[in-house]
């Protein structure tokens, strides 16, 4: 009988630190600048990137704490949404997905939510004005009525557990070689910047570019 945290280790890989690879071209050349890339696409097939760094950290909160429901939120065309179906479906654990828009119901389910279907999460569509309301206690206790017992994960994963983990892709970074003097990464809710930076060395610095509208919000980052 494996325990829990055997289990998500088997299931979803150990934590091996993902290539660097360099990209060569003129006109970095030119300017005595070196683009590498961190690899982290490379972790897990269905767990890509920064959502395994987020979500594993969070399972693993919530096979301890004997969850077999994982509730999470996000858009139509949310990867995290993607991401906590596969988990799901690799763990034998229940998912619901929180999906803003409830226009959406009516609807074929775009190739992203199918896939989180396909992978077994429980799609339940909410309007624009109750997905606002998602930090809320109330919103909590209306999905705890709805589903049962669960372990909820915030939009894009970004909680402490997820920061965690991103600190160790920050610490990778900080014993790599060559060893990056700027990280630059896109960033959607800033989880994953907040978690770079609080992993990487002396002298290194993170650079985060918003990707979406309305940027993220600096105080929480921070
Ligand atoms: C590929 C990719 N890069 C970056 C991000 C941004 O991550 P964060 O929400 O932690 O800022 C996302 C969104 O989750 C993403 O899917």
């Amino acid at each position: 009988m494996h325990s829990p945290s055997e289990t998500l280790t088997r299931l979803l890989g150990p934590a091996h630190p993902s290539p660097l690879r360099e990209v060569t071209d003129e006109r970095f050349t030119r300017h005595g600048v070196r683009l590498l890339l961190k690899r982290d696409d490379l972790l897990h097939p269905e767990l890509v990137g920064n959502k395994w760094r987020k979500l594993v950290p969070n399972l693993r909160d919530a096979l301890a704490a004997g969850h077999d429901t994982v509730l999470t939120v996000g858009g139509a065309y949310s990867n995290h949404l993607r991401a906590t179906a596969a988990a799901g479906r690799l763990l034998s654990l229940r998912t619901v997905g929180v999906v803003r828009g409830e226009e959406l119901a009516d609807r074929p389910l775009n190739d992203s939510l199918a896939r989180c279907a396909a992978d077994g999460m429980v799609l339940h569509f909410v309007s624009r004005a109750e997905y606002r309301e998602r930090h809320g206690p109330g919103f909590t206790h209306r999905m705890r009525e709805r589903f049962g017992r669960f372990h909820e994960v915030p939009e894009g994963g970004s909680n402490a557990a997820a920061v965690r983990g991103c600190a160790e892709l920050g610490r990778e970074l900080a014993e790599a070689a060559p060893r990056p003097d700027v990280v630059a990464l896109p960033c959607g809710t800033g989880g994953t910047l907040a978690g770079v930076a609080a992993g990487l060395g002396p002298g290194q610095s993170a650079l985060g570019v918003p990707v979406l509208k309305g940027g993220f919000m600096e105080g929480e980052v921070r």
